[in-house]
């Protein structure tokens, strides 16, 4: 059997020891790079964004979505986005940026993964932002 000796780590140095731990750690998530889901959205109500947003969603989301996100498939319907995500105490714009990224192969909902930049993406975003009326 192997014994591992941890010795008495109590007092000053160890003290000192569990604080330099912690701060490398903290540092390593300082210097981890946020994915762009875990970003705020730098467009929030800007008309530009919304704009361009809304002209890739009628272009191309349309199709099963229904214009300005109106469907009576209810889980399809972006409506209710925000509000519903917020309730199950998850983050929308994570959710969204999944969804959009990855897609729901099993579900029918296609994977955007390259078609649209990080930034087209949160327009997208900052469009369906403004239709979350239910
Ligand atoms: C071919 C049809 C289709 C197209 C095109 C499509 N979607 Fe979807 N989408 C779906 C389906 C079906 C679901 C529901 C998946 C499920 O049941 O979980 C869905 C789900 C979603 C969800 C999650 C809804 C929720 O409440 O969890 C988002 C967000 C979304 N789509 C955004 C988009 C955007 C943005 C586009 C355009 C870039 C797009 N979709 C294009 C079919 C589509």
């Amino acid at each position: 059997m192997i014994k591992i000796k941890l010795g008495k780590q109590s007092g000053r140095i160890g003290n000192l020891k569990t604080g330099f731990c912690f701060s490398i750690l903290s540092l390593s998530f300082l210097l981890m790079p946020p994915t762009y889901a875990e970003k705020l959205n730098p467009f929030e109500g800007n008309p530009a964004a919304i704009e361009r947003g809304k002209s890739i969603f009628q272009g191309v989301c349309v199709r099963c979505h229904g214009i300005n996100g109106v469907t009576p498939f209810k889980i399809r319907d972006l409506r209710r986005l925000n509000k519903k995500y917020k309730k199950w105490n998850k983050d929308p714009d994570k959710i969204f940026f999944e969804t959009i990224t990855n897609g729901r192969a099993a579900k029918g909902m296609p994977a955007f993964t390259d078609q649209y930049t990080d930034e087209e993406k949160w327009k997208i975003k900052t469009y369906l932002n403004t239709i979350q009326t239910l």
